[in-house]
């Protein structure tokens, strides 16, 4: 699928060209200024730019102007889109090498036609030959001109020199030369950005086999035995074209769908994670005087979590992990938990389930199986009385303990159905009496660090409410 980018500042305008691309599926990037299109240029290739000639900061002659002066992205086959037909600007886009003009408001066929012409159109290798004798500078230009445009230097350092401006397709290099032999040349292109891979094919009048073995080990791509045989000459210069552009639309490809995959798992994740917030808002949407208690949790979590020296991958897991540790709730009458009485023994067993009810809801999602962990063991207590199974110490999974210290922390440090949020120094004592009874000591010790750098007492729920 070809890659199009199409520029135009008028919003209206630039929708209505993409609707059309799209449907014709073409891989359409938009950009609304002549700025943002010489970036989206230089960040990723596309096959064919459509141009609008009128915009406001910077019209589109200036823009193709300025592209035109870039290396990298100078090459861009161009379409201009035009609602005027002024005869300056028809002349400055024709010497800037466009190839077409669609007059706006653009006709679906138009577009269609003109945009597979331009794709057909293909631009001419360029051939750097590099020789001292000017005689060979010569016979190469008649024998490969007819063909690609071809670029002739007398030196080693003028090649460099030329290289370092413009990329050729291929380069023709003569081995003997004075001062900077070819081989020299071949080793300082390979140091130059963009060079790595350009096929260097070596001009030699000695048909040595040790003089081809240095050459293939220095990384030539072939060579040419002086006085060039023009048959062979260009047979073997058009393969090797021909394997470049192959490579060149393999390596296209691969970046296109290597990009594709990212898109589309970046998509994935966000939605993931969209789900998963939408579900904790359900959660504390049930419990009308403790709002946002799943996030709270979640954010004090992740920070525990950091502290206690977990990778930053972890973090962003163990978050979702808590957002839903109360997920069970979702199957508890909410009369039973907004009750602001005291609960009746069965009433408790069925809060109690919670743990429960939110593991079968959790398990099933096997692509994030830690997502139940939280759910079940986060009523456990590391001495052991905890609900539902009884775990004790480290048999607890550490994340439902550190969840268990978010939690109870969030509890006591929010307003509650039968009571007001605590004072931070009465919570600060509560997290201090149960380490090693109810929370694992480890963790408590790092919330007690939050809680003392703490000083204004920000972390509280339902603060103002
Ligand atoms: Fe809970």
């Amino acid at each position: 699928m070809a890659k199009i980018l199409l520029v135009d500042d008028n919003e209206i305008s630039l929708m209505m060209t993409e609707m059309v691309l799209s449907e014709m599926h073409y891989d359409v990037t938009t950009a609304t200024s002549g700025e943002k299109a010489i970036e989206c240029l230089q960040q990723e290739s596309f096959d064919l730019m459509l141009l609008d000639i009128v915009m406001d900061d910077m019209s589109g002659i200036e823009t193709l102007a300025e592209i035109r002066e870039i290396p990298e992205i100078s090459n861009i086959r161009t379409i201009f889109l035009t609602s005027s037909s002024h005869r300056a600007d028809m002349t400055e886009a024709i010497r800037l090498g466009a190839l077409d003009f669609i007059r706006k408001p653009a006709y679906p066929e138009n577009l269609l036609s003109a945009v597979q012409q331009a794709l057909l159109v293909q631009e001419k290798d360029t051939i750097l030959a590099v020789d001292d004798d000017e005689m060979s500078l010569l016979a190469i230009e008649t024998l490969f001109g007819i063909r690609y445009d071809v670029r002739c230097v007398s030196s080693g350092p003028k090649a460099l020199a030329e290289l370092e401006k413009e990329k050729p397709s291929l380069v023709l290099l003569d081995l003997r030369m004075p001062g900077m032999d070819g081989l020299e040349v071949l080793q300082r292109i390979r140091d130059i950005d963009g060079c790595e891979d350009l096929p260097v094919v070596f001009l030699t009048a000695d048909n040595e086999a040790d003089t081809e073995a240095t050459l293939f080990a220095a990384g030539a791509m072939d060579f040419l035995s002086k006085p060039l045989v023009m048959q062979v000459a260009m047979q073997r210069i058009r393969r090797i074209l021909e394997l470049k552009h192959l490579q060149d639309s393999l390596h296209d490809e691969v970046n296109r769908k290597t990009h594709a995959f990212h898109e589309s798992n970046r998509r994935i994740i966000n939605l993931s994670m969209q789900i998963i917030h939408a579900l904790s808002g359900a959660i504390d949407a049930k419990d009308t005087y403790n709002k946002d208690h799943s996030m709270r949790v979640a954010a004090y979590s992740r920070e525990l979590a950091h502290r206690l020296g977990k990778p930053a991958a972890k973090l962003s897991e163990i978050y979702n992990i808590a957002l839903l540790h109360d997920v069970g709730k979702i199957g508890i009458p909410n009369e039973i938990i907004n009750k602001p009485d005291k609960l009746t023994e069965a009433e408790y067993a069925l809060i109690k389930s919670h743990a429960i009810k939110g593991y079968d809801i959790l398990k099933p999602i096997s692509e994030m199986p830690d997502l139940a962990i939280g759910a079940r063991w986060h009523h456990e207590r590391y001495d052991g009385k905890g609900y539902p199974d009884g775990k004790v110490g480290e048999d607890i999974p550490e994340i439902a303990r550190i969840i268990c210290v978010a939690d109870c922390y969030d509890a006591m440090s929010s307003d509650r159905v039968y009571r007001k949020a605590l004072p931070q120094r009465l919570v600060r004592q509560e997290i201090e009496r149960n380490m090693g009874t109810q929370f694992d000591p480890t963790i408590a010790k790092v919330m007690l660090q939050m809680i003392d750098e703490d000083t204004e007492y920000k972390m509280r729920g339902n603060r103002g409410e």
